[in-house]
């Protein structure tokens, strides 16, 4: 009954939605989508409040709209790996420091950025690796895949906005060369680290040459 109500738009029981209402109910409300792309923020975690924990439903949220990246030939190629448990974000942050310490030339070495590198995951509420997996028979160049994966990303990091909840990606090269460390399978390659955790941050202004300077029309 409530489908035929979707296609006719008379004879309907009071209150079922017809097709009229349900296309409505399709357009989303543009200012606020605009709203939305224009005010996600890269948030760092000394922006996170300490302590306050980031749900595993908030985050699932966050996965299932990566879900919905678009995908050239479906290849659906992202994959994480959430270090949500205090022990995880632990580990996280030794192997993040160690790698800092062991691979940076004592005249580049910096406390500061040593200091980030551990405390950063500790900081967060939780941190997702980000991983693109390429298919086994690589019939889509790479930068598909990259591109895909980024729009994923996008996803989540617009779906934080939304939700208030702060993020960012961040690719230091402890996170692009952690194979070893998450333990990377064939044809997976490490894209960087999601860092998220609540925040009471004002809206940060955000700098943007205009897209006239990037455009031509023909
Ligand atoms: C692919 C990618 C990698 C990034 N890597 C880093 C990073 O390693 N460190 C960092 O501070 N920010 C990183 N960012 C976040 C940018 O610094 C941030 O997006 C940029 O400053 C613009 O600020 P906005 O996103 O708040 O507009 C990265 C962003 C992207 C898209």
């Amino acid at each position: 009954m409530f489908a035929q109500c979707l296609l006719k738009s008379s004879g309907c029981p009071a209150g079922a939605l017809t097709l009229p209402d349900k296309i409505l109910q399709m357009q989303f409300n543009t200012n606020e989508i605009n709203e939305l792309i224009r005010s996600r923020r890269a948030i760092f975690p000394k922006s996170y409040l300490p302590g306050k924990p980031v749900e595993r439903a908030i985050i699932e949220q966050l996965l299932e709209n990566a879900n919905w990246a678009p995908t050239h030939k479906r290849t659906e190629p992202w994959r994480f790996q959430v270090f949500h448990s205090e022990e995880s974000r632990r580990r996280l942050s030794e192997y993040l420091s160690g790698f800092y310490r062991k691979n940076t030339p004592p005249e580049l070495f910096s406390e500061e950025k040593m200091k980030k590198n551990s405390e950063n995951p500790l900081l967060s509420g939780a941190v997702i690796a980000i991983v693109m997996q390429r298919e086994p028979a690589e019939s889509l160049p790479e930068f598909e895949e990259i591109a895909s994966v980024a729009m994923a990303v996008q996803n989540m990091w617009l779906t934080c906005t939304a939700l208030g909840l702060g993020c960012y990606w961040s690719t230091p090269k402890a996170a692009l060369m952690a194979d070893e460390f998450l333990g990377l399978q064939a044809g997976q390659r490490c894209l960087g680290l999601f860092y998220l955790g609540w925040h009471e941050m004002p809206e940060l202004p955000g700098k943007r040459a205009p897209v006239e300077e990037k455009t031509v029309w023909l």
